[in-house]
């Protein structure tokens, strides 16, 4: 992109600010790790120094500067960024024989968790940025510029949503019929194994009007799925538009009124927190898409407590039930953790029993990763690596046969596929399903935005395959 081309209405302002125009378009090269919230915080990223001059690139070689938005939800998460950080250096310094500069930043949940040991550990890098400071960003780059390194992870008062920039609509029809949209950012579960409470903060919930406005400018553009984001997306709440307290349930409800967004999920749930308005969004809206991901991470009570879930597995599974009871046809989806401290056989046991019980369209498994600061690192009675490698094993055999059987259970029927975009191999279009898998069709089975019916004749590894229906 070319930014004298661009009208200045064109370009993302910051509330209340004049957009920033300068004449040699600088690249930025984000490389993403993680969850959803990371991918989302990327484009935010990206729209807000697209605002302040910069063009996106896709070639980390032409960068002027490198972003790296990073996860610390497990061990071996956080690690890669540093070997990652190895590459990018020799590649900083290559540059600078050229005489030009490559700033390196780190953002994301291990720059709030490690903030200036980054630097410590890894010199190259410039700038050190937590994920409530993203619209400090271009701020931050110009001190940079200046020659300071900058660690910026202090939690700012300040509501960043506020601050970020708008995408540019250009920039969201080029990245597709579906969007995420996030609504609610940390956490005060404080289960024991997990760092999201220390490198996301306490639960706070964007307002109603922001969360409107953002989808109505997304189906504007063409988007026809969103996804609402949140680490506990079914604790957000807030003043609605009649001056009552909404629950995620009603948001919904107020969004499936948005003229042109058909489909609409939400993701990470806390089964805590499904109250019975949000099940009712299950069995009285038909732009909810019957798919829901809802972590339990054991099937051992024992564990639970220990992980401080504050749930048993019969809290689950009584709570399936009345999700199920609203809308039949759903399909659920879940993450566990193996190994966590004092997991013995029988409670992993019980892990495979829920499964069995349950019943997922999919899922995600773990081997328990020790945290530091967080209550499970110091527990005693740590599962050897062994035990834990063997466990995961038959947890995810289990639950890859079931994904399967899902996926087998679907041929023959007709389904509503979204089409996303062209597939690999010409005459292909690729669509999604309900139930979020990708879904093979024939070239001529429509546009892309569409929603169309289709027949599913096969399954592939990890799609489905169809014919117009
Ligand atoms: N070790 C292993 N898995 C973890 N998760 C969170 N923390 C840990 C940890 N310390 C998993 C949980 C969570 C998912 C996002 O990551 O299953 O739901
Ligand atoms: Fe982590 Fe538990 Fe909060 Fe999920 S609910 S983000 S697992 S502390």
């Amino acid at each position: 992109m070319d930014l004298n081309t661009i009208e200045s209405d064109d370009i993302g302002t910051v509330a209340g600010q004049p957009a920033v125009r300068t004449t040699a378009a600088k690249k930025v090269f984000i490389k993403t790790y993680g969850c959803q919230m990371n991918v989302y915080d990327s484009q935010r990223m990206t729209d807000a120094l697209v605002a302040d001059g910069y063009t996106a690139t896709d070639a980390i070689g032409e960068a002027d500067l490198v972003l790296l938005n990073t996860c610390h939800i497990r061990e071996k998460a956080a690690e890669k960024v540093y070997s990652e950080l190895g590459r990018i250096r020799d590649m900083k310094v290559e540059r600078a024989s050229t005489g030009r500069e490559m700033l390196i930043g780190v953002a994301g949940c291990v720059a709030q968790a490690e903030g200036a040991e980054i630097i410590r550990r890894s010199p190259a890098v410039d700038l050190v940025i937590g994920p409530q400071t993203y619209h400090r960003l271009p701020d931050v780059l110009a001190r940079v510029r200046g020659g300071e390194k900058i660690v910026e992870t202090e939690y700012a008062i300040e509501d960043k949503f506020e601050h970020l920039p708008q995408p540019k609509r250009a920039e969201v029809i080029k990245r597709g019929v579906t969007a995420f949209l996030t609504v609610q950012e940390g956490c005060d579960k404080f289960c024991t194994f997990c760092v999201v409470p220390y490198t996301r903060g306490s639960e706070v919930s964007r307002p109603v009007a922001q969360i409107v406005a953002e989808a109505e400018r997304l189906a504007e553009a063409g988007v026809r799925e969103v996804t609402l984001l949140g680490q506990n997306v079914n604790a957000w709440h807030g003043e609605g538009e009649n001056g009552q307290e909404w629950g995620l349930g009603r948001l919904l409800f107020r969004l499936s009124e948005i003229p042109g967004l058909a489909r609409l999920r939400y993701t990470t749930s806390h089964p805590r927190d499904m109250d019975d308005e949000l099940i009712a969004a299950h069995r009285d809206l038909p732009s909810l898409m019957p798919y829901l991901h809802l972590p339990v991470q054991s099937g051992s009570d024992r564990i639970l407590k220990a992980m401080n879930r504050r749930h048993t597995a019969r809290d689950y599974l009584a709570l399936l039930d009345r999700i199920r009871a609203a809308r039949p046809d759903i399909a659920l989806s879940g993450d566990f953790i193996v190994g966590f401290p004092g997991e013995t056989e029988t409670d992993f046991e019980a892990t495979m029993e829920l499964v069995r019980q349950v019943n997922y369209a999919s899922a995600f498994s773990f081997k328990y990763s020790p945290r530091p600061g967080t209550p499970g690192a110091d527990m005693p009675d740590h599962v050897p690596e062994a035990v834990k490698d063997e466990r995961l094993q038959r947890l995810q055999a289990l639950l890859l046969k079931q994904q399967q059987d899902f996926g087998l259970s679907l041929v023959g029927s007709t389904i509503d596929t979204l089409i996303e975009k062209p597939g690999r191999q010409a005459g292909q279009k690729v669509g999604r399903s309900p139930w979020l898998q990708p879904v093979i069709v024939d070239e001529m089975a429509g546009e892309i935005g569409d929603i169309i019916k289709v027949r599913i004749t096969k399954t592939g590894h990890n799609s489905l395959f169809a014919e117009l229906a």
